[in-house]
C-alpha cells in the first residue's frame, strides 16, 4: 500500500487557505468556501463482484477483465481535475485533495477477498457533509470498501483544525454474499424496460436488506430535508439508518423511473431555494413532485445533454451527467463546458455560468458534483418546505 502522509491540506493554495477551517454545509447552493476535489490517479476498472460488473468489450475491458485505466485517460482527467481545483482556489475556495492508495491490490476482510479496489475519484459517493458533521458512507461495493482510507488524511486534518467538527462513520458493512442477490446482473440488463422500472419501483434490485448500505451521493441536501434515493448502491435499510442518524431532519426515501438508479445527483439536482433541476427522462415519484409543488418549488426539466450521442470510453455514467453541476453560490453554477444548451437554459433562470472542461473526468465516475464534497458553505439549517 502506498504510504500515506498526514499533510494533504494544500498549503500552497493562494486563496482560502488563510481562513480557519470550519466544517459547515446544509445544502448544495449556499456560498462555497471549502471543498474536496477527487483524483483520477490510480483508478482501476474494477474486478467483477456481485454488486457491479464492468463490461467494455470495445474498450479493452471485456467482462471478467480488470486493471488500471489507460494512462492517457488518467493524465487527461488529472489535468482537468487540477485545473478545476485551481479555478476554485482563484475564486477564494479552499481545496483539499484525497491521497490515492494502490487500487490494483487485492483486498479482504475476514469474510471475503476481492481482486481489486477502484479509485478515489468521486468523493461525493463516500462523504456526506451535513452541518458540522462529515459522515463516511457504508458503500456497497467490495472494491470500494477501503476507499475511506484515501480520505483519512484530509479528514484528520479537518478534525485537528476545527474543534466543532463531528466526524462520523456509518457501520462498516459486512458485504458477505447475504448482502446481494448474487445472480442479479446475469439477467437484469436483458429485462424489458417496463420490468426493470417495476423492479426499481418495488425496490427489488441487487442489494438485499441484510444490513444498512448507502452511498453518500444518493442523498440530496435541502436544509432540513434530505432526499435519499433507493438505488443499486443504497437499500431501504441504509435509508432507515440515515433517518435515525439525522433526527432533526426530515429524511425521505425516493425513487424515479430510472432503470439504472445510481446516485441522485444527476436526477434531482438542487439549484437554489425554490428551484430544482430534474432529469426529465426519469420521472420522479408523484409524492416527491407533489411535496415540491405544494411548497412552491419550480421543477425545471433539463434539456437533452450535449454528450447524448457520444458516450465516452469506459464510462458507467449516462449522458445525464450533464446535470451534475457544482454551485459556487445560489446564483453561480459550474457547468461542463460542452453542455452549452444546458448552460443557456440555466442562464435564462438568472444563473451566472462558469464553464469547466470536465469531459475527461466522466469515465472516472462523474461530473463536477460527484468530483467534489462540500466542506464549508455559508449558512445555517433552514426549512425550505415549511
Ligand atoms: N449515475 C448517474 C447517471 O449516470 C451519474 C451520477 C454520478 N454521481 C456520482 N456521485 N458519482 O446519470
Amino acid at each position: 500500500m502506498t504510504e500515506q502522509t498526514t499533510t494533504v491540506s494544500d498549503t500552497s493554495a493562494p486563496a482560502g487557505s488563510e481562513r480557519p477551517v470550519r466544517v459547515n454545509a446544509w445544502n448544495g447552493w449556499d456560498p462555497l468556501r471549502h471543498v474536496i476535489v477527487g483524483r483520477a490517479e490510480g483508478t482501476v476498472v474494477q474486478a467483477p463482484e456481485h454488486a457491479v460488473r464492468r463490461d467494455y468489450p470495445d474498450d479493452g475491458f471485456p467482462l471478467g477483465t480488470y486493471g488500471p485505466m489507460p494512462a492517457d485517460m488518467v493524465a487527461e482527467a488529472e489535468q482537468q481535475l487540477d485545473d478545476f481545483a485551481d479555478m476554485l482556489r482563484r475564486r477564494g475556495v479552499r481545496v483539499d485533495r484525497p491521497t490515492p492508495v494502490d487500487f490494483t491490490q487485492e483486498v479482504s476482510t475476514p469474510e471475503w477477498t476481492h481482486d481489486s479496489m477502484f479509485g478515489c475519484m468521486p468523493p461525493r459517493d463516500l462523504l456526506l457533509t451535513v452541518g458540522n458533521e462529515v459522515l463516511e458512507a457504508t458503500m456497497s461495493y467490495r472494491s470500494r470498501w477501503f476507499e475511506y482510507l484515501c480520505y483519512r488524511p484530509v479528514l484528520q486534518s479537518l478534525f485537528d483544525a476545527d474543534d466543532r467538527m463531528r466526524w462520523e462513520a456509518a457501520p462498516k458493512p459486512r458485504l458477505t454474499d447475504a448482502s446481494y442477490k448474487t445472480g442479479f446482473w446475469d439477467t437484469y440488463n436483458d429485462l424489458p424496460t417496463e420490468e426493470q422500472l417495476a423492479r426499481v419501483r418495488d425496490y427489488d434490485l441487487v442489494l438485499t436488506e441484510a444490513e444498512p448500505l448507502f452511498d453518500a451521493a444518493d442523498v440530496a441536501r435541502f436544509g432540513k430535508d434530505l432526499f435519499v434515493q433507493l438505488s443499486f448502491v443504497t437499500n431501504r435499510s441504509g435509508y432507515e439508518w440515515l433517518r435515525r442518524h439525522f433526527p432533526d431532519h426530515r429524511v425521505h426515501a425516493v425513487t424515479s423511473t430510472n432503470t439504472h438508479p445510481l446516485h441522485i445527483d444527476a436526477t434531482w439536482v438542487p439549484l437554489r431555494p425554490g428551484l430544482v433541476l430534474h432529469c426529465g427522462e426519469r420521472l420522479a415519484d408523484a409524492e416527491l413532485m407533489e411535496f415540491f409543488k405544494l411548497n412552491d418549488w419550480e421543477i425545471v426539466e433539463a434539456v437533452q445533454p450535449a454528450s447524448w450521442d457520444h458516450p465516452p470510453k469506459l464510462s458507467f455514467c449516462s449522458p445525464w451527467l450533464a446535470g451534475n453541476m457544482l454551485n459556487l453560490d445560489e446564483n453561480t453554477l459550474c457547468v461542463e463546458e460542452k453542455e452549452v444548451r444546458l448552460a443557456e437554459q440555466l442562464s435564462s433562470y438568472g444563473f451566472e455560468i462558469v464553464p469547466v472542461p470536465f469531459r475527461a473526468v466522466g469515465p472516472f465516475g462523474g461530473g463536477l458534483h460527484c468530483a467534489t464534497v462540500d466542506i464549508e458553505r455559508d449558512g445555517t439549517m433552514e426549512d425550505y418546505f415549511p
